[in-house]
C-alpha cells in the first residue's frame, strides 16, 4: 500500500472544513446538503490517510461519525477511478454485524454518494433473496452485507470479491469476536491479497487488537480515544433494585417526561418480548427487537421508533451497535449486560452527534460483578442513584467483585477480569469534566510514535480533546466539582474561549496546530441550534486534534478467550 503523503508524516493535520479533505465535488455537495460543515476528529485524521490507500484501524466514541469516516474516502476513490463493474463483482465491501446497521450504512451511501454515479446492492438474510441476486447480476460499486447471507450468495456464485479494492468491517471487535469469526475468515480468504482494509470501533478489546492488527498490511492507527471511552455528555447513572421489582422501577422511570425515547436492554430475547408486553398493556407506546422476530417485524419496530411513533424500544443487543436514532433520550439497561463493551455500544445509542443523553443501569444482587467490569473497561465508576422508591439495600450492602455475583443457576460472565489488586486507586465517576478522568497510560511503542504528549495530565488531556467531537455550543457541560475547577485550571485560563482552551489543551506543539477560528454567521447559525432537534450543520462543529501512529507490528491471530454471548451470526 502507498505511503503517508509527506505533509502528512509527523505532524499535526487539521481540517477547518470538508473542503480542505480534498474530496470530490459532488461528495461536499451532499455533506453540505446533509448539514455537515466540518469533519469530526476521526474524519479529520482518518481520510487523509485513507485517501492515501492506507489500511487503518480506527477507534472512535459512539457516535461521533465514524461511518463518514470511511463512506467518504470509498467514495471518493471509487468516484475518481470510475471502473465498470463486473457482472456479480463489488469494488468495495463493508460488512456489519446486523441487518439494521447493514441497512444504516447502505443508506449512509446513499446520502453521501446521492450525486455520484455510483451503484450499491445491499445484502442481508432474513427476506428475499431475488433482489439481492438481481442488484449483482450487473455488479455494483458498493456492497453492504452481513457475512452469513453473503457467503450464501457467494456460494452460489452470485457475488465475487476478486475484484475488491475496499475491505471494511464496521463494528470491527464485533465482526473478529466467536459469533463471525469464522465467517469472516471465509470471506478473506477469497478476498484479492492487494486491497486496502478498514476497521472502525468504538470498542476493541485486547484479545481481538492482535487478531484485528493481523488483517491489516502497514496500517495506522487512529484512536481519537482511548477504546471503550463513553462519550462524556451520556449522563450515567445506577439504580440498585431487587430483581422482582425491576419492572415497577421502569414503570416509575418512564411516568417522566424527560424521557421522550428510551431504548430499553434486556439481556434474553424472552425477556424483551415480556417486557414490551407489560409495559404495552400499562399503555406505552412500545414494541420489541431481537432476532426471534420476523424480519418485517424487526423493520416495522425500529421505524416506528425512528419516526416517533413509539416511545420504547425493548432490544436485546442486536440494537446495541451502530443504530443512529437521533430522537434517543434515554438508554435503560433493566439487565446490565455480562460483556462490558456492550454496555458502551448500549449507552452509546443516547448523546450522538453533540446531543445529550442518560443512560440509566438496573441492577440486582446478582448483577453487581457486571457492574464491576464494566466500571474497570470504561475507567470511570457509574453513580450510584439511590433517590428512587425502588432501592436496594440488599445490592448495596454486597462488595463490588467483578463477574457475576454468585447465585443459583446464573450464567458466568465470559470477560470477567481478575479483581482490582487492593489498594489500587478507585476510578472517578463517569461524566465528570474529563481532567479529572483516569485513562490508561499508553504503551511505549504508542509513545514513540505518537505526539509527544504535553506534561503529568497529558492522557486526561487526550480525553479532553477526544470529547471535543461536536460543536461545544450543543454540548452538556456538567458543573465543575471545586477540583476538576483546580484541574481545569491548569489546562486554561478560565475567560479562555473554547477555541482557546482547546488550543491549551492540545498535546502538540501550538507551532503545528492550526485551530479553526469560528467564522461571524457560523456563530449565529450555532447559536440558533441548541435544541436536540437540530439539524446536523448545528450539531457539528469539530475541534479536530490528532493522534495517528502506525501499529504495533501483527501478533499471532488468537481467538478471544471466552468471548461474550455472540450475536447470531446474521444471514
Ligand atoms: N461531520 C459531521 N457533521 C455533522 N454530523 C455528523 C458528521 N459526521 C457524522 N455526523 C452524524 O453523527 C451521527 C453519528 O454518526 P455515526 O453513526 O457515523 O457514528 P459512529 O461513530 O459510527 O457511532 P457508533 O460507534 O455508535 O457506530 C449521525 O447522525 C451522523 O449523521
Ligand atoms: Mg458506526
Amino acid at each position: 500500500m502507498a505511503g503517508d503523503p509527506p505533509f502528512l508524516k509527523g505532524y499535526l493535520f487539521l481540517m477547518t472544513d470538508f473542503a480542505a479533505l480534498n474530496l470530490l465535488s459532488p461528495i461536499l455537495s451532499a455533506l453540505h446538503h446533509a448539514g455537515y460543515t466540518q469533519p469530526t476528529p476521526i474524519q479529520a485524521q482518518a481520510i487523509p490517510h485513507l485517501q492515501s490507500g492506507r489500511d487503518l484501524l480506527g477507534i472512535a466514541q459512539t457516535g461521533t461519525g465514524k461511518t463518514a469516516a470511511f463512506a467518504l474516502p470509498i467514495l471518493d476513490r471509487l468516484g475518481r477511478r470510475q471502473a465498470r463493474s463486473r457482472p456479480g463483482h463489488a469494488r468495495a465491501l463493508i460488512l456489519a454485524p446486523t441487518r439494521e446497521l447493514a441497512s444504516q450504512i447502505d443508506a449512509s451511501f446513499a446520502a453521501y454518494g446521492a450525486r455520484m454515479q455510483l451503484s450499491r446492492a445491499l445484502v442481508f438474510g432474513g427476506v428475499n433473496q431475488h433482489s439481492q441476486v438481481r442488484a449483482m447480476v450487473r455488479g455494483v460499486d458498493l456492497l453492504v452485507a452481513t457475512p452469513g447471507r453473503l457467503l450464501d450468495l457467494m456460494g452460489q456464485g452470485v457475488i465475487s470479491l476478486e475484484r475488491l479494492e475496499v475491505f471494511v468491517l464496521d463494528e470491527a471487535d464485533r465482526m473478529l469476536d466467536m459469533g463471525f469469526i469464522h465467517d469472516i475468515h471465509k470471506v478473506i480468504a477469497k478476498l484479492p491479497p492487494t486491497r486496502q482494509t478498514l476497521l472502525f470501533s468504538a470498542t476493541m478489546p485486547k484479545e481481538i487488537a492482535s487478531l484485528a492488527e493481523s488483517l491489516l498490511q502497514n496500517p495506522v492507527r487512529v484512536e481519537v480515544a482511548p477504546t471503550s471511552t463513553t462519550v462524556d455528555r451520556v449522563e450515567q447513572k445506577v439504580y440498585l433494585v431487587e430483581k422482582g421489582h425491576k419492572i415497577l422501577l421502569l414503570k416509575d422511570v418512564l411516568q417522566n417526561q424527560t424521557v421522550r425515547q428510551a431504548l430499553v436492554f434486556t439481556r434474553t430475547k424472552h425477556g424483551a418480548d415480556r417486557l414490551a408486553d407489560t409495559l404495552g398493556a400499562a399503555g406505552v407506546e412500545v414494541s420489541a427487537i431481537h432476532g426471534n422476530k420476523s424480519q418485517n417485524a424487526r423493520e416495522a419496530a425500529l421505524n416506528g421508533f425512528r419516526n416517533g411513533r413509539l416511545r420504547v424500544l425493548v432490544a436485546t443487543d442486536i440494537a446495541a451497535r451502530g443504530l443512529d436514532v437521533p430522537g434517543v433520550s434515554h438508554v435503560i439497561n433493566f439487565d446490565l449486560p455480562n460483556e462490558p463493551e456492550s454496555y458502551v455500544h448500549r449507552i452509546g445509542r443516547t448523546a450522538r452527534a453533540g446531543r445529550d443523553g442518560m443512560a440509566i443501569s438496573f441492577c440486582d444482587t446478582s448483577e453487581r460483578g457486571f457492574l464491576r467490569d464494566i466500571e474497570r473497561t470504561i475507567r470511570c465508576s457509574v453513580r450510584i442513584d439511590a433517590e428512587h422508591p425502588y432501592h436496594s439495600g440488599a445490592a448495596e450492602a454486597l462488595p463490588a467483585k467483578s463477574g457475576p455475583t454468585p447465585t443459583k443457576g446464573k450464567a458466568k460472565s465470559k470477560t470477567a477480569k481478575p479483581p482490582a489488586t487492593v489498594g489500587a486507586a478507585e476510578p472517578v465517576t463517569c461524566s465528570l469534566p474529563t481532567a479529572t478522568r483516569r485513562t490508561p497510560q499508553p504503551k511505549p511503542q504508542e509513545v514513540q510514535t505518537k505526539p509527544p504528549l504535553a506534561g503529568p495530565d497529558a492522557p486526561a488531556t487526550r480525553r479532553q480533546q477526544a470529547s471535543s467531537s461536536f460543536p461545544a455550543a450543543t454540548r452538556h457541560t456538567p458543573q465543575p466539582k471545586p477540583q476538576a475547577v483546580q484541574a481545569k485550571a491548569r489546562l486554561a485560563a478560565p475567560d479562555a474561549s473554547a477555541v482557546r482552551r482547546q488550543q491549551a489543551s492540545s498535546s502538540l506543539p501550538t507551532a503545528t496546530r492550526h485551530i479553526p477560528q469560528p467564522k461571524p454567521q457560523a456563530v449565529q447559525t450555532k447559536a440558533r441550534l441548541a435544541g436536540p432537534d437540530a439539524p446536523a450543520t448545528r450539531r457539528q462543529q469539530a475541534s479536530p486534534t490528532l493522534l495517528a501512529a502506525p501499529l504495533r507490528p501483527a501478533r499471532l491471530p488468537r481467538q478471544r478467550k471466552g468471548g461474550a454471548k455472540p450475536l447470531t451470526a446474521q444471514k
